[in-house]
């Protein structure tokens, strides 16, 4: 099973190497900002320019939330054809709610950070138990639910409700920090970039606003080649007026990505029958299915480890054959290569030593199954076969 990094590794790789800034930020008055020019501006530029996307087109706190959540961390374009079938699948709260997990975490499977769906799920309950089915319009009561932190909220109540709660994701961090030329990263200014985000935003117009910043963000205040002609805050953007809004939003110097390499095995037995085991619910993929296997150790060979790992972890003993596909893939903090074998059950009754189950399946079975991303390209591979 490959495993997360540990707490302290992750601390380091997002160490700051910036020197700090030694001039305090200056507050959201001292700044003195436009506000009624920057808020007549973007709503007037987003009602000619926003996009028209399926969220917007409803009112509905629940189908809301859940946009809110699948673009949490992940793109647009990738997130609708989710978005339709999610709603397709689960038309209320009610209807997940009494889901399984496994047919949650199967329509969420290739979204990939999977917390978010189990989180979806238990919040669900949640809704239905405490809140009779009603997503709640009080914030304190948003926030309290799973996988819900400040931005979220913001999104759900301004768009649901068109409460004036501010908003803080990626993109209007960047939007922000450029119109203020912020100094420092984002990171050590969250405080600050909460109070300008809060005071630009229009008491009766919080909704068209917040999705308005979102906009700018996605579509010219973008990271690279920010389109600042085109923006109806340049007259205001002290990062252009400045000419730094290549610079801005300052980054936080990242170790490089540590580099796994992942021994994983596709058992076979004589029913002609693979061997797939459930990962543990807490945990990086908590709760999918994968095909077992481990990361190589120093002076290891690929066969040596697949035989260690299955030992260790399922207590069986296999041979190893050929190699059946190699994948690349990248996570948040970690890069992984899996060496995919072909290998044959010899003894033992799997155990589920490291996960919470196992199962013998068909290849024609595997489908029914959320696997990770990475393990849907073993899928295809055995298909293609
Ligand atoms: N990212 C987060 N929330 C969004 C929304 N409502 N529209 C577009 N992108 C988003």
């Amino acid at each position: 099973m490959v495993k997360s990094n540990s707490a302290s590794e992750k601390s380091k790789q997002q160490g700051d190497r910036l020197a700090r800034s030694t001039t305090p930020l200056p507050s959201v008055v001292a700044l003195n900002l436009p506000i009624s020019h920057l808020q007549q501006s973007l709503l007037a530029w987003y009602k000619q320019q926003g996009r028209d996307l399926p969220w917007r087109r409803t009112r509905d706190p629940y189908a809301i939330w859940i946009s809110e959540i699948m673009l949490q961390q992940t793109q647009v374009k990738t997130v609708l054809p989710y978005y339709e079938r999610w709603l397709q699948q689960f038309p209320t709260v009610f209807d997940l709610a009494k889901t399984d997990q496994q047919t949650v975490l199967k329509a969420w499977e290739g979204l990939g950070y999977y917390t978010r769906a189990r989180n979806l799920h238990r919040a669900a309950q949640i809704i239905v138990e405490d809140h009779t089915g009603q997503f709640p319009q009080n914030y304190e009561q948003v926030v309290a639910l799973p996988g819900i932190g400040r931005t979220t909220a913001g999104g759900i109540l301004s768009a649901a409700y068109n409460q004036p709660v501010p908003i803080l994701d990626g993109n209007v961090k960047r939007v922000l920090a450029r119109l203020v030329a912020l100094q420092v990263p984002p990171s050590k200014a969250l405080e600050q970039l909460w109070s300008i985000s809060e005071a630009l935003l229009p008491a009766s117009d919080s909704r068209d606003f917040n999705q308005a910043m979102m906009d700018l963000g996605a579509t010219l205040c973008t990271r690279r080649r920010p389109a600042c002609l085109l923006c109806p805050w340049q007259v205001s953007c002290e990062a252009y007026t400045q000419n730094v809004h290549l610079e801005i939003p300052m980054t936080e110097a990242r170790a490089p990505l540590s580099h796994k390499r992942i021994g994983v095995a596709v058992v076979w037995n004589d029913q002609g029958q693979i061997l797939i085991d459930r990962r543990p619910q807490k945990g990086l993929l908590g709760g999918l299915w994968e095909f077992p296997g481990g990361k190589i150790e120093p002076g290891e060979t690929v066969q040596e480890c697949i035989r260690r790992e299955l030992q260790e972890e399922l207590a069986i003993d296999v041979e190893v054959g050929d190699r059946l596909i190699t994948i690349d893939h990248a996570y948040t903090h970690f890069k992984v290569t899996l060496n995919v074998f072909h290998c044959r059950h010899t003894g033992g009754d799997p155990q589920p030593i490291e996960c919470d189950e196992v199962r013998w399946v068909s290849v024609s079975e595997l489908e029914q199954f959320p696997f990770p991303k990475a393990n849907i390209q073993i899928i295809d591979a055995l298909r293609n076969e």
